[in-house]
């Protein structure tokens, strides 16, 4: 990927892709070329024809285009397929939920599927696998999860098909939703990617666990940067987030405010978690911890950037084993949905949580830690903050899901890079099989 010509995908092309498979798409104008005789057509309509493939052909070649379909393992709703969920869904001893986890091939979770697989949960994971980054980490981080015995069906958060099929086939008990379009500075290029993953896939989402019976409880991933241009610090949960320095923070404050309208209405039991800058092994490649580790180790300068007034930049870091134990006491501590055929009987839970490591740590001192640990000089090129939605420090209060949640952050950042570079080592070392897989990303 890394071709910064990508722009976004106009609805009638998303519909497209969403059908089944592009087998169809392609098997069309097959049988349209096919009927397409001389004879039968003047010579203009044969221009247009070929104009018309010529220039389709070259939009599916030069986008690099989302993946799906593309490594079905099993077609949606064969009966192959179905058995995979049913028994992925299964609780082991000592297991309480059924949880489906959408974003599962994602950092986070891939992280928390695991986790909650290991105390015997039953777990579906769900993934479009799409290329905003390279889609081989993806991949892999699915393979370790089928390894544990968990399936995750490829399809996108939009095909209503897919998402309904799911939910007869299986009662879950939890829905934790991670997948969405992440990352600040894509959304100059790519707006619309978050608008389809985190706006209207997020409603697609709430509409089937409202219409399902018992309605599941529902937990999401919000974000820090929801807290936008705030000054005010520590971020607590309380305070205003109407002024949001990106578009990804706008459509994650609208995630919070569409919540809880299907919990006002429909009793959903809803809990947002607001994530602060999370780190640590399977990491994502566009985020500058992961770029920076890259960068250090080819010898290649990292850019650092500052505020107007030479601010350095700051955040508070959290490692990856800390967001999962939130995540999975969020789950266990959340009550049942209220509602059942479009209504409710009673109040339903809703809360919020920021998730943080309530410890900032400016970006210079950050890079000092890494290079302690990959034991090499990093080339500083110090540039001036780009006005593309990034602030200038977060700091969380956490006091709120410290009481609700037991949540505890165990890891500071020495520790945590620790844990990472060490994976990066290994994961990227020669002869691993994984060497070439980020050649020629460059995250936007
Ligand atoms: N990592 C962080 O620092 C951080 C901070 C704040 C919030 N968050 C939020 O936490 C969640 C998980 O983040 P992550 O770091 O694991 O990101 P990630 O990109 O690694 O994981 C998200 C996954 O969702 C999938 N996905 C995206 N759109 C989809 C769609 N339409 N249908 C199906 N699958 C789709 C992607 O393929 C990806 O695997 C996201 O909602 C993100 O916005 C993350
Ligand atoms: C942190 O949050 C708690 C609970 O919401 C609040 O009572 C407290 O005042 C906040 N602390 C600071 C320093 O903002």
């Amino acid at each position: 990927m890394g071709s910064k010509s990508s722009v976004a995908i106009p609805p009638q092309l998303v519909k497209l892709l969403e059908a089944d498979d592009n087998q169809k798409v392609r098997s069309h104008s097959y049988y349209v070329f096919n009927r397409s005789t001389m004879r039968h057509m003047s010579l203009l309509k044969t221009l247009c024809l070929f104009l018309f493939l010529l220039i389709t052909a070259g939009y599916f070649a030069i986008k690099p285009l989302p993946s799906f379909g593309s490594h079905h393992d099993l077609q949606c709703s064969s009966a192959a397929w179905e058995k995979a969920v049913r028994k992925s869904a299964q609780r082991k001893e000592g297991g309480r939920l059924v949880v489906l986890l959408t974003g599962a091939a994602g950092f986070v979770g891939s992280h928390v599927s695991l986790a909650l697989k290991d105390r015997g949960d039953g777990v579906v994971g769900l993934d479009n696998f799409n290329h905003y980054y390279p889609v081989a980490l993806k991949r892999a981080r699915a393979a370790k999860m089928k390894k544990a015995g968990i399936f995750t069906v490829e399809g996108d958060l939009n095909d209503q098909k897919v998402i309904a099929r799911l939910f007869s086939t299986v009662t879950f008990t939890h829905v934790l939703h991670l997948a969405a379009q992440a990352g600040v500075r894509y959304a100059v290029h790519n707006p619309l990617a978050y608008v389809h993953s985190n706006v209207g896939g997020f409603v697609t989402l709430l509409e089937q666990c409202k219409n399902t019976v018992p309605q599941p409880a529902f937990v999401y991933a919000s974000s820090s940067s929801v807290y936008g241009l705030n000054s005010k610090v520590p971020f607590s949960e309380d305070d205003r987030t109407d002024h949001p320095a990106s578009l990804y923070a706008a459509t994650k404050k609208a995630d919070e405010v569409l919540a809880h309208t299907y919990n006002h209405i429909y009793g959903l039991s809803i809990t947002a978690l607001r994530f602060f800058t999370v780190y640590g092994p399977w990491g994502r490649p566009d985020m500058a911890y992961f770029s920076f580790t890259k960068n250090i180790i080819e010898g290649r300068p990292i850019k650092i950037f500052q505020g107007p007034n030479h601010e350095e930049l700051a955040r508070d870091f959290t490692f990856i084993d800390d967001i999962v134990k939130g995540c999975v006491s969020s789950l266990d501590t959340a009550t049942p949905s209220t509602g059942s055929r479009g209504k409710k009987r009673g109040k339903a839970q809703f809360r919020i949580f920021n998730l943080g490591n309530t410890q900032p740590v400016p970006v210079g001192r950050f890079v000092s830690i890494l290079e302690k640990h990959l034991k090499k000089k990093a080339i500083r090129e110090i540039v001036p903050m780009p006005s593309t939605g990034d602030v200038m420090f977060t700091h969380a209060n956490i006091t709120k899901a410290q009481r609700a949640l037991g949540y505890n952050p165990q890891t500071d950042l020495e520790t945590g890079l620790k844990h990472f570079v060490k994976w990066y080592q290994t994961y990227y070392a020669k002869g691993s099989g994984h060497e070439d897989t980020l050649k020629g990303y460059m995250p936007f």
